[in-house]
């Protein structure tokens, strides 16, 4: 008992595909380079990172889904490669996305063909079925074809087959995707209580604030490598001493106060958010009383049309850390 419930070491994956006319060429992509990490039991990991940085690929070979090209990879001490029918008995996983269930089929009549693929006994399954369907808020829809889901109804159901055979360790790769907000906020309550059970989970998501509610540590994770590893609290304090500051714009104006913030220190750093409406500007930075300054002449609706400071989030710090002035 005295293993990790994860445990990967320099892990790798490199992709091989053909490509051109006559798929006479090759390519190949490092999708994961070194990765190495440890997860306690009932430990809740996050891992983080951008579109293409790996963490998908990283959880298939954890899953035995991909064999890795180098390193290794353990769950509760077994080898993902050299013992896989024994580590699929002790893991559950999730991904995001209609693969993997069938369509045709009653989301009651997946989880008997999964149940039976598990060879679980029939009593088990019948108990725990409708339990199941129940704690991802499917009892309702149970009979209906999976074809007739919406994208976050699919995604439920994924969960509740991965917890099917009541797996020790669970993978949820972006579990809440396509979930509307009481549900993410049920399926987080989910996965909490999960863990009050003595579950180990790994999780993947793109939502920083479900991160730092759920994740005990985090890992982020760029083109292939961890660039840091801690609890969220610690990654935020990697850059407390800096404040932030947001200034809601008007878009047609962005370059003139860019220009006048360039006197700042040099480790400043903008980032202009197109996606709010308003547009904003979020400034991290060491000297806020400077910021405050160089900006409160624009402080109309002409170029800005509010501004303050707030605390750092593990938004800021995964930016900064993205954006590689923290790795
Ligand atoms: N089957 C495959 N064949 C070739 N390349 C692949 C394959 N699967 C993934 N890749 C590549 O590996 C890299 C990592 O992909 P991966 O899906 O692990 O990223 P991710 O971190 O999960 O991203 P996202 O946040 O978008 O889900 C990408 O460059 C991707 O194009
Ligand atoms: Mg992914």
């Amino acid at each position: 008992m005295d293993s990790f419930a994860i445990e990967t070491k320099s892990l790798n994956k490199v992709f091989i595909t053909k490509t051109g006319f006559w798929k006479n060429k090759s390519k190949s992509t490092m999708a994961v380079e070194d990765i190495s990490f440890s997860v306690e039991r009932g430990e809740l990991f996050g891992l983080l990172g951008p579109n293409g940085a790996g963490k998908t690929t990283t959880v298939k070979m954890l899953t035995t889904l991909l064999l890795p090209t180098g390193g290794t990879a353990k769950i509760l001490g077994m080898d993902v490669v050299k013992q896989t029918a024994e580590v699929r008995k002790h893991i559950g996983f999730a991904f995001s996305g209609s693969r993997g269930l069938y369509n045709r089929l009653t989301a009651f009549q997946n989880l008997k063909y999964f149940a039976e693929l598990y060879s679980l006994k029939d009593d088990f399954a019948n108990k725990r079925i409708p339990m199941l369907l129940d704690l991802v808020g499917l009892a309702d829809r149970a009979d209906d074809r999976v074809e007739t889901y919406s994208s976050g109804m699919t995604q439920r159901l994924h969960l509740a087959r991965a917890l099917l055979h009541d797996p020790e360790v669970l993978f949820l790769d972006e579990p809440t995707v396509g979930i509307d907000p009481v549900g993410s906020r049920d399926l987080r309550k989910t996965i909490k209580n999960l863990l009050s059970l003595g579950k180990t989970i790994l999780l993947t998501t793109h939502y920083m604030a479900e991160a730092e509610e759920l994740c005990h540590r985090i890992a982020i994770v760029k083109k292939g490598n961890i660039v840091a590893l801690d609890t969220p609290d610690a990654l935020k304090r990697r850059i407390s001493g800096e404040s932030v500051i947001e200034a809601s714009i008007q878009s047609d104006q962005i370059q003139v106060l860019i220009d006048k913030l360039k006197v700042l220190d040099q480790r400043t750093v903008i980032t202009h958010d197109t996606t709010t409406e308003p547009e904003k500007l979020c400034i991290r930075t060491t000297e806020p009383g400077r910021v405050l300054e160089l900006l409160s002449p624009y402080l109309n609706p002409q170029y800005i049309l509010n501004l303050e400071a707030r605390s750092q989030t593990l938004e800021d710090v995964y930016i900064a850390i993205i954006q590689g002035d923290q790795a």
